[in-house]
């Protein structure tokens, strides 16, 4: 159990029994370039400043973010070499001066990458006190909890927005994917109504076996038909797509008027096609959402709230399924093997710690 080695360590580091080491295994990203600019190296655990904290990594997965982060395409850009990754878990072994940093001393967390600095796939990372770090709750496991932030606050808010604005049905894209299977859950425990879209017959299939009720497969000849039908017959006024291309347009056309698509992915790479005549003469919208500005702009006490929600349902609703975990060394091989093959769980990166 590689959380448990991680826990025994990072209290040795914390007390002082064990020195921190000078130099870490890290992940590379030499360029803009994608998966092939990745590669190992040994370069120097990095010294926490004011309100910063170090944290030894525990793991962190592969996401779809971090493809983009990859190929240049994400929300923020800094100059290579960078060490990618979004989101992880580990334990505060060191601190910055500062009280918020201290609180964190010891503590097993949650971090998130937030754009101003190294990412998680490395054996050690610092990262802000205020909003890089959050305290991850004692039952879940090291593992689970690297996978804290992304999906389960994303799910979690497309259910309040949903819910603030008194939808009963949503059509969601990309359907079968971790976020997609949370959000089932988290909206089926809510009473509200998911449409599914998903690519692959298998993908029906295994969204029906995990309970939903809809689900629609867009390389069928008749997708936009039965969607449309399906749209007006649940009274469903908003969708949420991870697509974009001509599946916005698609969702578009599909949807009633006053209606609005919120594009919070781009996984076809494609730009969005839409008919203006829509937008104008039948009220409807497209949007856009990304997690990191969408939670900045609630308050301290908002955040606490959304995150220990998040964490109690972290072994139900909101739980990531883990198809592997990979050696930090691995990484390159890793993510080609996410790239061919996305749906059926997480890769997680972990250090090795033998
Ligand atoms: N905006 C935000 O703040 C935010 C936050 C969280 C997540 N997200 C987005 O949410 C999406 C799901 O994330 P995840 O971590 O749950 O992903 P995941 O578990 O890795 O699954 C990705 C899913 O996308 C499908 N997919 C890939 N390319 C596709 C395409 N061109 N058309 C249709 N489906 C495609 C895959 O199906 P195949 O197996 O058929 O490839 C797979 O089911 C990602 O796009 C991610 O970027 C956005």
């Amino acid at each position: 159990m590689v959380g448990l080695q991680v826990d025994q360590i990072a209290q040795e580091l914390t007390r002082g029994q064990l020195p921190i080491p000078e130099k870490m295994t890290a992940v590379v990203l030499d360029a803009y370039t994608g998966v092939e600019a990745l590669r190992v190296e040994q370069r120097p655990v990095p010294k926490p400043g004011k309100d910063e904290v170090l944290v030894k990594m525990a793991a962190s997965p592969i996401n779809p973010s971090d493809l983009a982060v990859l190929e240049g395409h994400y929300g923020f850009k800094l100059t290579p070499p960078i060490v990618p990754g979004g989101e992880g878990s580990g334990m505060v072994v060191a601190v910055g001066p500062g009280m918020i940093g201290r609180y964190f001393l010891g503590k097993r967390v949650a971090c998130l990458n937030q754009g101003k600095g190294d990412g998680m796939w490395a054996e050690y990372v610092v990262t802000s006190a205020k909003g890089g770090v959050l305290p991850l709750n004692k039952a879940i496991s090291l593992e689970q909890g690297a996978m804290s932030f992304v999906n389960p606050l994303t799910a979690s808010t497309f259910l309040e927005i949903a819910q603030k604005c008194g939808h009963k049905a949503i059509v969601l894209t990309a359907a079968a994917s971790s976020l997609g299977q949370m959000v089932n859950r988290l909206f089926r425990s809510a009473g509200l109504q998911v449409i599914n879209i998903v690519r692959r017959d298998a993908q029906v299939e295994f969204l029906k076996e995990q309970g939903a009720s809809v689900v629609l497969n867009s390389s069928k000849a008749n997708f936009e038909e039965q969607l449309r039908d399906l749209c007006h017959q649940h009274d469903s006024h908003l969708a949420f797509d991870a697509v974009a291309g001509k599946m916005t347009g698609q969702l578009l056309t599909a949807l009633p008027e006053h209606s609005k698509v919120i594009i919070y992915s781009a996984l076809s790479r494609e730009a969005v096609e839409a008919s203006p005549s829509q937008i104008i003469f039948e009220d409807k919208a497209i949007d856009g959402f990304w997690l990191g500005p969408y939670i900045s702009k609630k308050n301290l006490l908002q955040i606490l709230r959304m995150w220990r929600r998040a964490q109690r349902l972290m072994l139900t609703e909101l739980k990531s399924t883990i198809r592997a975990e990979i050696p930090l060394q691995e990484a390159k091989q890793a993510v080609k093997d996410y790239l061919d093959h996305m749906t059926g769980g997480k890769i997680l990166l972990k250090p090795s710690y033998s």
